[in-house]
């Protein structure tokens, strides 16, 4: 019944925007539903999870948000009788602006950005794509792979682990990764064996979908997990799990520049008490790393022009 009524407003929407997916994702019977217009995503919808109020997922504008629904209270969710979910008051920072959400801001920001450089090198290259298109793409997706690979091994072998000592955590939580590192590998795969003179359509198409699933999973960690971990573990007691992750150069580098460096400096470093030295030691590299392997090749595809060889800026230099 329920699917019926759903089935009926997203007829209403079609006049307006393209729906993209209302499909089954998970034995469980969620339902991510994505509108879309152009590349902006203006609704993004898990049926199981978000059952009375579709969260706006207009990226710019989701970056601000700042709503939780998330009863932490609730006794589901207490696993040990010894820890309470009384620890939400002795956060410095709301949970929007936990390093946990910035993380996924910066894979947001990331997947956007491929959907507009894809988008633009279809636009501008017509005739099919350079071979110089293809090493970028195939350069951008790779840095992308690892960067998120390295997110979920964080998130799969620290944190949840983590979490589960005193939280009852929704077991959907884990299993999406494995329906994310699907499409992910469908990606990889159409991304291996481009070359000189195809469409970017299909790649299109995978992004698009990868795009789909990993997004309502960002958000349900935001939802469900981020609200539980700051009501059941103090600041300084998650600060110890952060600080043995392993990051990847691209994804640190990431992490700056989707909170801008300004931000990531006078904010974010303020907030979590990290000392300066840990800039120049790892982020600030991190950072021009990124620079170099994901925003200038982003930009170069963005643009559709041929970026000139480096062979010739040494030579000149010399
Ligand atoms: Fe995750
Ligand atoms: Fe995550």
């Amino acid at each position: 019944m329920f699917l019926e009524i759903l089935e009926k407003v997203l007829k209403g929407f079609e006049r307006f925007c393209r729906v993209w997916t209302a499909h089954p994702l998970n034995v469980d019977g969620s339902v991510i539903v994505v509108l879309r217009e152009k590349n902006r995503i203006i609704l993004s919808l898990n049926i199981l999870n978000h059952p009375t109020s579709p969260q706006s997922l207009s990226l710019p504008e989701f970056y601000k948000t700042d709503k939780c629904t998330m009863d932490t209270q609730d006794n589901q969710w207490q696993a040990d009788p010894n820890h309470k979910p009384s620890k939400t008051s002795m956060w410095n920072h709301s949970a929007n602006e936990n390093g946990w959400v910035h993380a996924h801001n910066c894979i947001r920001g990331e997947i956007r950005d491929m959907d507009e450089a894809f988008h633009s090198i279809k636009t501008k290259k017509t005739n099919g794509l350079p071979s110089w298109a293809v090493e970028i793409i195939k350069e951008i997706w790779s840095e992308h792979e690892m960067h998120v690979r390295s997110h979920h091994e964080n998130e799969d072998a620290k944190m949840t682990p983590f979490m589960k000592k005193r939280i009852n955590l929704p077991e959907k939580l884990e299993s999406d990764h494995k329906i994310v590192c699907d499409c992910i590998a469908n990606m990889t795969q159409a991304v291996d064996k481009l070359k000189e003179g195809d469409f970017i359509d299909e790649l299109q198409n995978l992004l698009a979908l990868y795009e789909e699933t990993m997004l309502p999973h960002l958000v349900e960690e935001e939802d469900v997990a981020l609200p539980l971990l700051m009501a059941y573990f103090t600041p300084k007691e998650v600060a110890r799990v952060v600080r043995s992750f392993t990051s990847t150069k691209s994804e640190l580098g990431s992490f700056v520049h989707y909170q801008t460096v300004e931000g990531f400096r006078n904010k974010f470093m303020k907030q979590e008490g990290i000392p300066g030295f840990v800039w120049i030691l790892l982020f600030e590299p991190g950072y021009n790393y990124f620079l170099e392997h994901v925003k200038k090749p982003l930009d170069v595809l963005k643009a559709g022009e041929e970026p000139a060889p480096k062979t010739m800026f040494w030579c000149c230099a010399a």
